[in-house]
């Protein structure tokens, strides 16, 4: 995702919608497409296995995340550059989550100021959480001066992302020619993005000092985004590191031939207990995929490309239009399975892949009386 300069730049999308080179770029996937294509697959080779006569008289999709409850299990994703698909970039994709009560997680490379989008999602009543992802380029008191700059603006987390300290355009936007304008907006950067050769990048690579030092600074909680080994789960909370973890593989975007998160997901749960929640993202294409992931341990999740589609097909009102059919789908499988809210749902209610003798599921469903359909 670092961006290139070139002249021959891929524009701000057409009225028509975004070009065939910023497709590339926002949609691609690193190498083959391996890791993106298997987080996508992933979520659906898992089948419910619910009982029946217990279905819920109220059901919702509350969840509490760092000490507040919000209206969804769900947040955007931080993704780069939005102005490619849409005019109105970041902003009119955090306003229309928030509007849907879905929380927004602002990305370093959003091309709008940062104040801005809080100044506009933080007065919406039914809003999620905003949170600010931070990656630290340039010297430690530049991240810390972004850092302040989203304490002061009101977001209520930072995301540090952990998984691309090197990273390349992915083949298809090479194939595409994509590259940024030169005077591009990246009005968040703590300082240009490393490029150069894997010399360069690798001095600038994040380090577990680095995060341990940020921890010791920071003023807000803060996330780590990008771990898939419970090895790295379990030191980051060992070592105080973290207020929440962010199961990720960046979206199939960076190493190729990682396991799809559904996969990674129930280790790291069983690593972190309950020491801090557990996010996860990648390949999550409707609210059933949204189940299973709650199901397996996730506490809330987080969604790239459908939103960035929906963007650029409808703009903000299609963000808006999906997020309520989700959070209608997420209801209703749920009172299918007779949850009556996000904690409930459990692995039990799940078959995985490599199938599983249902007669040692576990049997407990909470008694209840009958109640009466009115
Ligand atoms: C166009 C695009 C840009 C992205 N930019 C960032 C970014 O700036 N920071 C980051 O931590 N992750 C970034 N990601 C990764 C997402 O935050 C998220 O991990 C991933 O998109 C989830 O997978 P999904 O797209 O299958 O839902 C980006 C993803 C896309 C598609």
């Amino acid at each position: 995702m670092t961006p290139t300069t070139a002249p021959h730049a891929a524009a701000a999308p057409a009225p028509s919608g975004p070009s065939a080179t910023a497709r590339a770029y926002l949609l691609g996937g690193a190498g083959e497409q391996r890791t993106l294509q298997a987080n996508v697959t992933a979520w659906r080779a898992f089948t419910w296995w619910p009982r029946v006569l217990a279905t819920p008289p109220h059901v919702t999709a509350t969840v509490e995340l760092l000490g507040r409850r919000w209206p969804a299990p769900w947040l955007a994703a931080p993704m780069a550059h939005l102005l490619l698909a849409h005019p109105q970039a970041e902003l009119g994709l955090a306003l229309a989550c928030a509007a849907q009560g879905a929380g927004v997680v602002l990305s370093t490379q959003a091309t709008v100021p940062l104040e801005r989008v809080a100044r506009a999602v933080l007065p919406e009543p039914a809003r999620g959480p905003l949170w600010f992802q931070l990656y630290p380029y340039g010297e430690p008191t530049a991240w810390l001066h972004v850092v302040d700059r989203a304490a002061q603006a009101g977001y209520e987390a930072i995301v540090l992302t952990v998984d691309a300290p090197v990273q390349w355009a992915s083949p298809q936007a090479r194939a595409a020619g994509f590259a940024l304008p030169a005077d591009w907006p990246q009005p968040n950067l703590p300082a240009s993005a490393p490029h150069g050769t894997l010399d360069a990048l690798l001095r600038c690579a994040l380090r577990w000092d680095d995060v341990a030092w940020l921890r010791q600074r920071c003023p807000l909680p803060l996330v780590l985004k990008g771990i898939l080994h419970p090895a790295d789960a379990r030191h980051a909370c060992d070592a105080g590191l973290c207020d929440a973890i962010i199961v990720s593989n960046h979206g199939g975007r960076v190493l190729d031939g990682l396991p799809a998160t559904a996969l990674a997901l129930p280790g790291i749960v069983q690593s972190v207990g309950e020491r801090v929640p557990v996010l996860v993202d990648g390949g999550l294409r409707s609210a059933a995929d949204v189940a299973v992931a709650l199901a397996l341990g996730a506490r809330a999740v987080l969604v790239g490309r459908p939103l960035i589609e929906a963007l650029a097909s409808a703009g903000p009102a299609g963000v808006a239009a999906l997020w309520r059919q989700w959070h209608d789908e997420l209801r209703g499988t749920m009172a299918l399975l007779g949850c009556a809210e996000p904690a409930a749902l459990h692995p039990n209610l799940l078959r995985s892949p490599a199938p599983t003798d249902p007669s040692k599921a576990a049997t407990s469903q909470p008694e209840r009386s009958p109640t009466p359909c009115t």
